[in-house]
């Protein structure tokens, strides 16, 4: 895709921040030339995830990942610590990979307002401040990950991707895969962090809703930042030819005490093919004094039940994890490809109006192309609904029998088989 804009380059939302300075707040960009206003916009973020004062080592860390950000922030005059901002928001455009390719996506990150300023309306005029800009920029996708499920409904974001937490008992996990022809070897955590980002960047296009990640969160992946920690290891995995293909961080605990029945939690583990992937999983899972492997944010569709004798052994439980907001319905339908043909009118609702109207949908040759019409629609839903199945993680039938969408069930029928994708998204990165 083009390179993708800089969101820093965009003036301040003048209606919030007319709306904010009549209850006394300013509401500016942070420059970030000015360390210290810097430093302190990150301090503010810390407080407001529910920490207390900032290490000054990661307050330095925070300057290069928030570099290449728009950051904004709410001032209150007449606190004590009025250089401390009450409120934070970042925002940037990242390209967002899609059915056929990638989409300009406006990503929102470290909301926070200060406990004492919370319910006061702050939040909504960040992020409605938001969606204008996104929108006035041209920008038709917004996309966050949220603390909390109940936050960001009202604004129009909806779950789009999932992730699984998957759990295996050691001791049942007889592997039945062909043995991978490569070897899994130790490298130091710097030199995992610098693979995870080529591993990642390499393959994140193969993943739907997915963005680029940047080094430092390959770095807090391998415990080098955001919590140290020296008991994390980390392995790769090598081809016959000796090409590193795959890179997985993990730690053990509690081998000492349970007989050798430790716990080994995989922090991050990404491969660019399935022979990798294979062979890394297979590293932890037979690893001497571990009695189970635990391995948050994968994929729901991880081949790892298809890899050992009984399919039973790993169990997962699955959340929400990617959620999309659709500000240009056009743009968005006519910017993924398709699997299957369709030809109907859809009407999307939407309270703050940028998805609202009524569009006839054709889709043909994989591709989609959507014009208003006046038509009465064979399917109805809101842009919630739309955002959760645009990316062909949840599908029309099923949000139809939560009715949550309305229609004829041919035309849904016709939509959830155009919207199909083979492998569930899925968005690695939390941000
Ligand atoms: C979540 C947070 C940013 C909300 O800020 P806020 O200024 O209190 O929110 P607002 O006053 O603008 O609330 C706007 C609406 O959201 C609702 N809301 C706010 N926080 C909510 C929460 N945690 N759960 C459910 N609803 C919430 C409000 O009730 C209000 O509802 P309305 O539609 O009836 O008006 C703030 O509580 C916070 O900083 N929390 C800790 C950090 C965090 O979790 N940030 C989110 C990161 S993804």
């Amino acid at each position: 895709m083009a390179d993708t804009l800089d969101a820093r380059t965009l003036p301040l939302d003048e209606t919030s921040r007319s709306a904010l300075d009549e209850r006394g707040l300013a509401y500016r960009l942070i420059d970030h030339a000015d360390g210290l206003v810097l430093d302190a916009w990150s301090r503010a973020v810390h407080r407001g995830f529910t920490h207390g004062e900032m290490p000054a080592e990661e307050v330095a860390e925070w300057r290069e990942p928030m570099s290449w950000r728009r950051l904004l922030g709410v001032y209150d005059p007449t606190v004590p610590q009025a250089d401390l901002p009450v409120a934070t928001l970042s925002s940037w455009v990242a390209p967002m990979s899609v059915p056929g390719g990638e989409l300009p996506m406006w990503a929102i990150s470290t909301v926070t307002v200060a406990g004492t300023h919370r319910r006061r309306g702050i939040a909504r005029s960040l992020l409605e401040a938001e969606l204008r800009d996104a929108r006035a920029a041209g920008v038709p996708i917004a996309g966050l990950t949220a603390s909390e499920a109940t936050i960001y409904g009202r604004y129009g974001f909806a779950p789009a991707t999932t992730i699984a937490t998957w759990r295996v008992d050691t001791g049942r996990a007889a592997w039945r895969a062909p043995d991978a022809p490569g070897r899994v070897q130790y490298l130091d955590r710097e030199a995992a962090a610098a693979l995870m980002g080529e591993v990642h960047e390499r393959t994140r296009t193969a993943r739907l809703g997915e963005i680029p990640g940047w080094p430092r969160r390959w770095r807090g992946r391998v415990a080098l930042a955001e919590k140290k920690d020296e008991e994390v290891v980390t392995v790769r995995y090598v081809d016959e030819s000796g090409e590193p293909r795959g890179v997985m961080a993990y730690r053990i605990e509690g081998h000492a005490e349970e007989d050798g029945r430790g716990v080994l939690t995989i922090r991050y583990l990404v491969a660019d093919d399935d022979v990798a992937l294979a062979a890394l999983w297979r590293f932890a899972l037979e690893h001497d004094l571990v009695g189970e492997v635990v391995a948050p944010m994968r994929p729901v569709d991880e081949p790892l039940p298809w890899l050992l004798d009984d399919p039973r052994v790993p169990v997962s439980s699955v959340t929400d994890h990617g959620w999309l907001r659709i500000l240009d319905v056009p743009a968005a339908l006519e910017g993924r490809a398709y699997a299957a043909s369709a030809s109907l009118v859809l009407r999307v609702t939407d309270p703050l109006g940028y998805a609202d109207g009524t569009w006839r949908v054709e889709i043909a040759d994989g591709r989609a192309s959507v014009a208003s019409t006046e038509d009465e629609p064979d399917v109805e839903l809101s842009v919630l609904e739309l955002g959760s199945a645009y990316l062909g993680g949840f599908s029309l039938a099923a949000l139809s029998a939560a009715g949550r969408v309305a229609g004829t069930a041919d035309a849904i029928g016709a939509l959830d088989a155009a919207l199909r994708v083979p492998r569930a998204p899925f968005l690695s990165i939390v941000y």
